[in-house]
């Protein structure tokens, strides 16, 4: 059985004070959940904020993106072993934000996977293809060349803390979600492919989040999917009472 998985993408939104807010609400709505695994992904500069108001919850704590070395002149980067001494145990990569507007490739993601695994970090890998793919028919092609370039030569021990996260990047922050079924189909064909890179074991343990414009209202018929396994949420995970409804999707 795969617990479902919630992760709330803040994006560049919320100071240090807002973060802290919101996350003792979110505290108060769901800290003692149980059956599910909830993260929250701050902005770097209120992690270390956000760490403090989690402690003793089940809510665990993740970065936005890294860079794959662990130090060096690499002005504004931010390395895996800062994340872990900043108490995160959780890495967004790959996010179609940071390909967009920051240029990045599959090849460095691969490299960022990588150095999350060897570090112990749990890697959320994000995957997703534009809407003129899908109009022209190119969607799936482009997930799985994605999904085999991040994922090359990876080390299969570590690769069960993978989770990825499917998100078709005409459905983020537009308000128009996959409607269950093209999800459904997209994740069937992500865990084909996990099959054949990592094997059966891994392929039918690993977690697929479905991402873009996930909604209380939308919630309960995307996770009736059999292959969806939780989902990455961005909009509706900047206020506590959303994110909440979303993670209580059963109730
Ligand atoms: P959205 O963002 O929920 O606002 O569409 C999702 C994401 O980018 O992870």
């Amino acid at each position: 059985m795969r617990r479902p998985i919630f992760g709330g993408n803040w994006k560049m939104h919320k100071t240090v004070k807002e973060a802290v807010s919101t996350v003792e609400d979110l505290k108060k709505e769901i800290g003692d959940i149980e059956g599910v695994e909830v993260v929250v992904f701050p902005p770097f500069t209120a992690l270390d904020a956000v760490k403090a108001v989690l402690k003793e919850t089940r809510i665990g704590l993740g970065a936005q993106n890294m860079y794959w070395e662990e130090k060096g002149a690499y002005t504004g980067e931010i390395s895996p072993l800062m994340l872990l001494e900043t108490g995160c145990r959780y890495v967004i990569l790959g996010h179609s934000e940071r390909r967009q507007y920051f240029g990045e490739t599959n090849l460095g993601i691969n490299k960022k996977l990588k150095a999350a695994f060897s570090l112990g970090l749990v890697p959320v890998v994000c995957v997703g293809e534009r809407l003129e793919e899908r109009k022209n028919g190119k969607a799936e092609e482009v997930v799985v060349v994605q999904l085999r370039e991040c994922l090359e030569k990876v080390d299969l021990q570590k690769a069960q803390k993978l989770v990825i996260a499917y998100e078709p990047i005409w459905a983020i922050g537009t308000g128009e979600t996959a409607t269950p079924q093209q999800a459904q189909e997209m994740h069937r064909l992500i865990r084909g492919v996990l099959l054949e890179l990592l094997g059966e074991e891994l392929a039918a343990s690993i977690r697929i989040q479905y991402g873009g414009s996930v909604k209380p209202e939308n919630i309960k018929d995307l996770m009736r999917q059999s292959d969806i396994d939780g989902a990455l949420v961005g909009g509706a995970s900047l206020q506590a009472s959303s994110f909440a409804r979303i993670i209580r999707y059963k109730e």
